[in-house]
């Protein structure tokens, strides 16, 4: 997450996935335009790179010219398209490219296009960079354009929030809303199961525990249940795409939620990475990784003194509870170094009473 003036972005699209979208780009921009001498013409400010990047890869006679436009404050389209600055140079019977950063309601690019085909050019096509089909409201066929993005306010790789941001090579998009996300861990025995449950209440959060959704599914025989079935059956590993797909439909099922408790997911770095994706086609991020901290030794008594009751077989040896224990610390390890490098990860002494050890963990969550 990054800060600029009085608002938060989270990532949104990485550098690798601009490269490419513009590669592609430029592929069909040297097939169509070749032997055209096609004059470029870069709308400032946000078009500088991407401007750069196109005319890199252009490999044939051309010009690049710039102009300037202005119709945002802030992150709100005044609608009204300023003075057109720039546009030094002849275009009469010339192919004309305008190269856009970003066309949103196209207030800029229409009028763009009114003054240069006035201007008397031969041809006229437009590309840019990233598309906001949704809030596109006219009927100037966009030629040429990137990487369709969802109606979002972004920044990055050109584009500003009042002047900050042009120079990020990755673009993010403004945090939609202050979720709390929370990622709970915790051993076998430590009340991971009673603290969820408080939390969910206290903050209003939805607690999604990943084998409830897959009981859910399989019961169910959901589309995604009865394939994640079929590998379950087959005694194979559930793809982490299944899982995730999941956990998709059970957030999607809660747009207006506050936040998530995730329970049981993410177990690998990959699960971390696809939970991550997630959250950011929500607008969101995972906000913490909580984790609750008993030692062993108090672990394996609470775990047999429950086993004298529950009848659970896995409660009443001593060698599966620390085998169990074990697999816990094996798996989370890999977890906590990975969000600890994002300054995410949280321990909290999960020993004492039910209400004590809520409120440590509120300690966290409050500040988050
Ligand atoms: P339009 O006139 O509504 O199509 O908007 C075009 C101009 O608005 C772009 O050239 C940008 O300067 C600005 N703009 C639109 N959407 C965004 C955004 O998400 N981030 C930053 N600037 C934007
Ligand atoms: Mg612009």
């Amino acid at each position: 997450m990054i800060r600029l003036h009085d608002l938060q972005f989270v990532p949104f699209i990485a550098e690798d996935s601009i490269t490419v979208a513009i590669e592609e780009l430029s592929v069909v921009l040297n097939q169509d335009l070749k032997n055209k001498n096609p004059l470029f013409i870069g709308v400032l400010n946000g078009a500088f790179m991407f401007t750069s990047e196109i005319l890199k890869r252009f490999k044939y006679d051309c010009e690049v010219s710039f102009v300037k436009l202005s119709s945002y404050q802030g992150t709100q389209t005044t609608h009204q398209v300023r003075e057109l600055i720039g546009l030094d140079v002849e275009v009469s019977d010339r192919t004309v490219v305008v190269l856009e950063d970003i066309i949103d309601t196209g207030n800029t690019i229409e009028v763009l296009s009114r003054i240069i085909k006035e201007k008397g050019c031969k041809e006229l096509k437009i590309a840019t960079l990233f598309f906001k089909s949704a809030a596109y409201t006219k009927q100037i066929n966009i030629d040429y354009f990137g990487i369709e993005i969802p109606d979002r306010f972004i920044v990055g790789y050109g584009l500003d929030y009042d002047g900050l941001g042009r120079n990020l090579t990755e673009v993010y998009q403004l945090k939609s809303n202050s979720m709390t996300n929370l990622v709970l861990f915790g051993p076998p025995g430590a009340g991971k199961g009673t603290q969820a449950e408080v939390l969910k209440q206290k903050y209003d959060l939805i607690h999604i525990s990943t084998g409830d959704v897959f009981r859910y599914n399989i019961k169910n025989a959901t589309a995604l249940g009865t394939l994640a079935k079929s590998y379950i059956d087959k005694g194979q590993l559930v793809p982490d795409k299944v899982t995730i797909d999941m956990l998709n439909a059970e957030v999607d099922k809660n747009p207006d939620a506050k936040g998530f408790i995730f329970d049981g997911f993410p177990r690998t770095e990959a699960q971390a990475d696809s939970l991550a994706e997630l959250l950011v086609s929500k607008g969101s991020e995972v906000s913490a990784m909580v984790a609750l901290e008993v030692d062993d030794e108090v672990l394996v008594q609470r775990l047999l003194e429950r086993g004298k009751t529950s009848g659970r077989p896995d409660d009443a040896d001593e060698g599966v509870i620390r085998n169990r224990i074990k697999v816990y610390y094996d798996e989370t390890a890999i977890l906590k170094n990975y969000y600890q490098k994002q300054d995410k990860y949280f321990g909290v002494d999960g020993v004492g009473g039910i209400e004590e050890i809520t409120e440590r963990l509120s300690q966290v969550i409050d500040k988050l």
